[in-house]
């Protein structure tokens, strides 16, 4: 039995927004996700890795004996019948959103599997300019379970954001699609709007059948709007999207492959403070903890003797440092650790939202938000009860996918690797000892970049068929905390040059 860190720690906000649509106050959803993270280590050191001292509501998101290979399933039923159409799709205005936006807006479902009654929620933003052009992009929130319209489109790069009174939106200048027409996907099944009639799919989701969920959606998708069919398209994604991009883009390339044509033109992917590879996600947390003065020396060395985070087992000795440096962080917010905690008591009256100041008590809003009839209405979705994060029972999850990463590199797919410096949860270090554990050569070396004069955005290091990019100052939801950063950078990767060297 094996609970890794980075797992427990991405586990935290899932169990978090679920505590609270069980009617905890959600003002309180950051403290909890920090008390969350304390229980689970401590249950671990107390159950001696056994399954059933943990708390239920964990178990059911993931079961951690099935770290199954996932493998590309090629689905022999890929055309799904369906009920929805481009028109009926169309958004005439979301509620509260402001006067004068010049782009088109749509949200529905697509069937993924008729037989089940299973289908996936979609939000699709075009370009103000230049439509017509512009690539298609794709956007995943991780989790898993967490919604990729309520967290990536509301609170990170979509064009609005919600008001602090729940009911009004505001334009964020820096969205991604001034530079591309994005779509955000609820997936799988039971996550956001997404839902499935045969409410077993519940508990028995994973990366795999994600992956062939997803590859269905985005082909009945085409179908929908012919007009992107042979659009230059991308898939990007933070978190626990780690996992789902790589296993999406290596779905789409085996299907290009066996159909000898090219059914979606698959240019690249960017993955953003990414689960990539479970030793290297958890010694790059250990060391970014004790870099970041939130760990004692003490415990930093005790770790580093006692813990092997590659063995399925723990340790009593590693789990008392592990609980140990638990205490010793505190309560912080770990997807960005320097930012406030929500205080609030939900939302105010008082709209007042600026997307250069982040607002930590954002998912509250949406949350209001998203639940009221009249915004349901708008988008086209059966009256639901909507969560930020669903608990979903989760059968398969590889504890690595760099060799699919290597695969796409192989195959010319352009990748990315992108990551806030201050997130917690997969930090920097994380992802900078999951790369160098490729041994790519370097192509550009080591650069800062910069947005404007004199403001360095991040750093830069080309490798031969990788791009490892930071965006300085950003946490785990790197458009939420440096829209503007974020938005040059994924213009950059869009049209294949690196970061701008100068301003
Ligand atoms: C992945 O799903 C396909 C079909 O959906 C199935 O044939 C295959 O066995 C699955 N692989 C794993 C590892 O579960
Ligand atoms: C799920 O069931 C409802 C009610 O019968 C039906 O209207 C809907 O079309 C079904 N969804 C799918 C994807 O088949
Ligand atoms: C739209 O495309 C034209 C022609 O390529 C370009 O000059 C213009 O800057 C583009 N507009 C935006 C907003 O990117
Ligand atoms: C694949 O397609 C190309 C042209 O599109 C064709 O020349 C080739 O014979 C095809 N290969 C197979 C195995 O069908
Ligand atoms: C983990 O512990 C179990 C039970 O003590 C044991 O059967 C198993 O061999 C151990 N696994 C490893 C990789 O040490
Ligand atoms: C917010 O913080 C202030 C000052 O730190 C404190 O007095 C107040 O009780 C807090 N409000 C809530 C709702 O937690």
């Amino acid at each position: 039995m094996k609970l890794t860190l980075v797992t427990r720690l991405l586990l935290a906000l899932c169990l978090t927004l679920l505590a609270s649509s069980l009617s905890f106050s959600e003002a309180n959803d950051h403290q909890l996700a920090d008390n969350a993270i304390k229980r689970l280590i401590k249950s671990r050191s107390r159950s001696k890795n056994s399954p059933a001292a943990l708390p239920r509501s964990f178990k059911k998101i993931i079961n951690f004996n099935a770290r199954k290979e996932y493998s590309p399933a090629v689905r022999s039923s890929i055309y799904q019948p369906q009920t929805g159409s481009m028109e009926q799709d169309k958004i005439n205005a979301l509620p509260g959103q402001p006067n004068g936006i010049g782009f088109n807006q749509y949200a529905g479902y697509v069937t993924v599997d008729a037989q089940a009654g299973r289908a996936l929620f979609y939000y699709f933003v075009e370009s103000p300019e230049n439509s017509s052009t512009n690539p298609l992009v794709l956007w995943l929130n991780g989790g898993p379970g967490c919604s990729s319209f309520g967290n990536g489109a509301m609170t990170e790069l979509g064009p609005f954001r919600v008001n602090s009174d729940g009911k009004t939106l505001f334009q964020n200048e820096y969205a991604w699609n001034n530079v591309a027409n994005v779509i955000f996907l609820e997936s799988p099944a039971g996550v956001g709007f997404s839902y499935s009639n045969t409410t077993s799919d519940y508990d028995h989701a994973g990366d795999n059948s994600t992956a062939a969920d997803s590859y269905t959606f985005l082909v009945n998708w085409l179908e929908r709007f012919p007009q992107y069919k042979n659009r230059d398209f991308f898939i990007t994604g933070e978190s626990y999207a780690g996992h789902y991009v790589p296993q999406l883009a290596d779905t789409i390339v085996s299907h290009n492959k066996v159909a000898n044509q090219t059914i979606i033109n698959l240019k690249g992917v960017a993955i953003g403070n990414g689960v990539l590879n479970d030793p290297t996600d958890e010694w790059g947390a250990v060391d970014f903890y004790w870099s970041h003065a939130l760990i004692s020396d003490e415990s930093y060395k005790g770790i580093h003797t006692y813990c092997d985070f590659t063995s399925e087992n723990s340790t009593e000795q590693c789990d008392k440092f592990l609980s140990q440096s638990s205490d010793e962080i505190g309560d912080i917010f770990g997807y960005n650790i320097y930012a406030p905690f929500c205080n609030g008591t939900g939302t105010q009256g008082n709209p007042s939202g600026s997307v250069n100041e982040f607002d930590p008590c954002s998912r509250d809003y949406v949350n209001t938000y998203l639940n009221s009839p009249q915004v349901q209405t708008a988008l086209h979705v059966n009256p639901t009860k909507w969560s930020s994060c669903s608990a979903i029972g989760w059968t398969d999850s590889p504890p690595t996918v760099l060799p699919l990463i290597k695969d796409l590199m192989a195959n010319g797919i352009r990748v990315w690797i992108y990551s806030g410096d201050i997130d917690g949860v997969v930090p920097i270090t994380s992802t900078r000892y999951s790369i160098s554990s490729l041994n790519l050569p370097i192509k550009t070396p080591w650069y800062p970049w910069y947005i404007n004069a004199n403001e360095v955005g991040g750093y830069v290091e080309g490798y031969e068929g990788l791009t490892f990019v930071t965006v300085r100052g950003a946490g785990h939801f790197v458009p939420s905390y440096q829209p503007k950063r974020a938005l040059v950078m994924i213009a950059s990767f869009l049209q294949g040059i690196l970061p701008p060297s100068e301003s």
